[in-house]
């Protein structure tokens, strides 16, 4: 074994340590009951207002299948639930479906059982058309400012609910979109009070899968904006992958990517298997919480958080996610689900992935050396980016404090950073010398966070930057197509 496989194999030997295996499998998905649909039940535009979405999936790439597979659920979810098309925007990549490397052709799933979620889904937003600016323009109604896509936005009134939901990885403070810049959470919270003061919304609902994800809301959503928000963690925990090759329950043998999230399928799962005429937006709470937890174990799960004004928490689900004729004899909340599943955090997904497609290639071909070369590229270029901020630690605050002032952690109720311009500021000088962040290297936005709540000016960072990345070349090989800056 030559040294790279050593290293691969060894990261990978600290990464596929498993959680204690389950005894039971997922329960399948029972398929509906011939119910009789009842003719009167046709929600929409009713004195109730219309119900709006808007569903985003931030990664492309077929190692991130499951965000687009997730997003692609939640609209077949909220379509059987009765919201038209013209009310629910889609933001996918759209890279999925017919990607060479997947199985079924033209189809995405979201459970090893699960049927098809990508039919009828409309292609609103795709490609490099999912930007920052287009999802804010999205949301804000504002239909000038959109470039290219659909050109459908968010055009409620003062009586109508909103629901958001958004996949992807993140980092503290940030989440990911396939083009650069990323989402900063400053400015999402802007765009929700912008959306507030216009009088265009009576409610909003926010579901946000990523890794760190609080760290968008806390210590920055107010109470009175009408928008109730849960996160898949905490602001300074990963949020996991599941349904992954190897793992229990595992997707069909020929797949070799993740299909789903925990925190994402937790909601869905939970959803299309009640009444959610019947079923409040806190039972749902509390259900994904359990089930993310993965039952209170946490050492391969997340804390579900909320954040914002939790007195919408007593509605009924259906006045965002609407209501399913089928689902008419189904309970409000019932105990189907109580065993853990196997998950893997966000950020080894891609390696599981790219390790699951070495393994299926043939022995001494050409690919396979391509695709160890590119783990070993993937791992190198997470060392890079590791080293680079500690020795930029190092410089800044010294050894002895370095770490520490670059993992600290605020409490509760406390912004990532107080200077939301500084923080974009580092990470442009960061990226200017040492080369993109990428997905994998937003874990380290806390260290930019802080290097801002110590006051460091710009000439120091970037002399630290200057040394830290010393004859880096920012052409070198990174794991994605990445252009411009990342803030
Ligand atoms: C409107 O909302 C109220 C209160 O949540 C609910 O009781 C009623 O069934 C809703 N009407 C429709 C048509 O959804
Ligand atoms: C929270 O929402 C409820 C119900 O819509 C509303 O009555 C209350 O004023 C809101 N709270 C704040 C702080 O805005
Ligand atoms: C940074 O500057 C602010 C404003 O001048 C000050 O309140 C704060 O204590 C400083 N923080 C540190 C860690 O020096």
């Amino acid at each position: 074994m030559g040294f790279y496989e050593f290293v691969f194999f060894g990261s990978l030997l600290s990464i596929l340590v498993a959680p204690p295996s389950c005894e039971a499998r997922v329960g399948r998905r029972t398929p509906w009951d011939p119910i009789i649909r009842s003719p009167v039940e046709r929600p929409g535009t009713e004195k109730n207002g219309t119900r709006w979405a808007v569903l985003i999936a931030g990664s492309s790439g077929y190692s991130n299948y499951r965000h687009q597979a997730d997003v692609c659920h939640a609209y077949q979810i909220l379509k059987r639930g009765g919201l038209k098309d013209e009310n629910i925007v889609v933001f996918m990549y759209d890279d999925i479906a017919d990607n060479e490397m997947n199985p079924r052709n033209g189809v995405i799933i979201n459970h090893p059982e699960g049927d098809d979620v990508y039919a009828g889904v409309p292609k609103d937003y795709t490609g490099e058309e999912i930007t920052v600016k287009n999802f804010f323009a999205v949301i804000l109604g504002d239909k000038k400012a959109v470039k290219g896509g659909s050109g459908k936005v968010v055009d409620s009134k003062p009586n109508d609910r909103i629901f958001i939901y958004y996949s992807d990885h993140g980092g503290p403070g940030v989440l990911g979109m396939p083009s650069t810049p990323y989402l900063y959470g400053k400015d999402f919270i802007d765009v929700l009070r912008k959306k507030h003061a216009s009088g265009t919304y009576k409610e909003m609902v926010i579901y946000v899968e990523a890794c760190e994800s609080g760290s968008i809301f806390e210590g920055l959503l107010p109470e009175d904006l009408n928008i109730y928000v849960t996160t898949a963690s905490s602001a300074d925990e990963s949020s996991w992958g599941t349904y992954c090759p190897g793992m229990d329950p595992p997707p069909p043998p020929e797949y070799i990517t993740c299909l789903g999230d925990l925190y994402s399928v937790a909601w869905l799962e939970d959803s299309e298997s009640h009444n959610l005429k019947k079923e409040t937006v806190e039972q749902q709470y509390q259900k994904v919480k359990d089930r993310t937890s993965n039952y209170n174990t946490y050492n391969a799960g997340s804390h579900v958080m909320e954040y914002g004004n939790k007195s919408i928490k007593p509605e009924k689900l259906s006045l965002y996610q609407g209501f399913d004729p089928a689902t008419e004899n189904l309970p409000s909340n019932r105990i189907g689900f109580n065993h853990q599943m196997d998950v893997i955090n966000q950020r080894d997904a891609d390696l599981l992935f790219l390790w699951e497609k070495y393994k299926k290639m043939e022995a001494g071909s050409n690919k396979k050396a391509e695709t160890l070369q590119q783990i070993r590229n993937t791992l190198l270029h997470r060392k890079h980016l590791d080293g680079s901020i500690n020795f930029i630690g190092l410089v800044l605050f010294g050894p002895a404090k370095g770490p520490s002032i670059l993992e600290s952690v605020r409490g509760r109720g406390l912004p990532l950073v107080d200077d939301w311009d500084c923080l974009k500021s580092m990470v442009r000088l960061f990226e200017t010398h040492c080369g993109p962040l990428t997905q994998y290297g937003m874990k380290h936005m806390r260290a930019f966070a802080n290097i801002c709540n110590n006051n460091v000016s710009e000439e120091d960072m970037e002399e630290a930057c200057l040394v830290a990345c010393h004859g880096h070349d920012s052409a070198e090989w990174t794991p994605l197509n990445l252009r411009g800056f990342s803030a």
